[in-house]
């Protein structure tokens, strides 16, 4: 079965905890998307807004942090509740920030941008992991099309899992949808990210629920 983690950044922000209520409680992580306006031109939100839907949701807080500066905002996030932090390759060598995450008891993730090759990620596709972000668009803004080329990353990570006997999660981050939900799982991904995917309908649960089916019809 693959875990859906829909993405807040496409929520009703003046409605947080609502919104992240109505994904139902079949969906038991959430993906909190923190940007610095600086590492990607745009700005969302930080540790506050991660501690006050600590204290809505027991829901897995799975943090992507698109930030010039990861390592500062490690601690706070931790203290706030944060269950994950996922930090990009392109910001340098990840080795002690995860091993930083691990220590504060958190999962640590790296991810990779859609225009950076596969090759930058994969010396750290080890033990060192809990899990990998593909993305499969630029990170930065939510609503984008989802780029096919990047499929590639994804079984190339999960061949890898497999050769090296190893667990991490592939989580995929970018224009997921019920129509691209199947290309990442039968590609091996297990966490699907999705905004615009679960938040534009009406029904956030029912969106959810549908992206998982689709993504389980094509795992089978
Ligand atoms: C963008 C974020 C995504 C974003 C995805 O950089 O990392 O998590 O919310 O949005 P959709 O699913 O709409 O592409
Ligand atoms: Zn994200």
């Amino acid at each position: 079965m693959v875990t859906i983690a829909p993405s807040i950044l496409a929520a009703d922000f003046g409605r947080l905890a609502e919104e992240v209520a109505a994904v139902g409680e079949d969906v038991d992580w959430v993906h909190v998307d923190l940007m610095d306006g600086h590492f990607v031109p745009n700005l969302s939100i930080g540790p506050p807004v991660v501690a006050s839907l600590r204290r809505h949701t027991p829901k897995l807080l799975d943090c992507h942090l698109m930030v010039t500066d990861p390592g500062r905002w490690l601690e706070p996030l931790a203290e706030a509740g944060a269950d994950g932090c996922s930090v990009h390759v392109e910001s340098g060598d990840p080795t002690e920030l995860l091993s930083r995450i691990r220590d504060l008891g958190m999962m640590a993730g790296v991810v990779i941008d859609g225009p950076t090759a596969f090759e930058a990620v994969e010396p750290y596709l080890d033990e060192r992991i809990d899990l990998l972000l593909v993305m499969t668009i630029t990170a930065g803004f939510g609503g984008q099309s989802f780029q096919p080329e990047q499929v590639a990353k994804i079984e190339r990570a999960a061949a890898i899992r497999r050769h090296r006997d190893l667990a991490f999660h592939i989580e995929v981050d970018g224009g997921v949808k019920v129509a691209t939900a199947p290309l990442v799982a039968r590609a091996g991904a297990d966490v699907l990210v999705s905004g615009t995917g679960i938040y534009d309908g009406r029904d956030p649960a029912a969106a959810a629920a549908a992206l998982r089916a689709a993504a389980d019809a094509a795992r089978d």
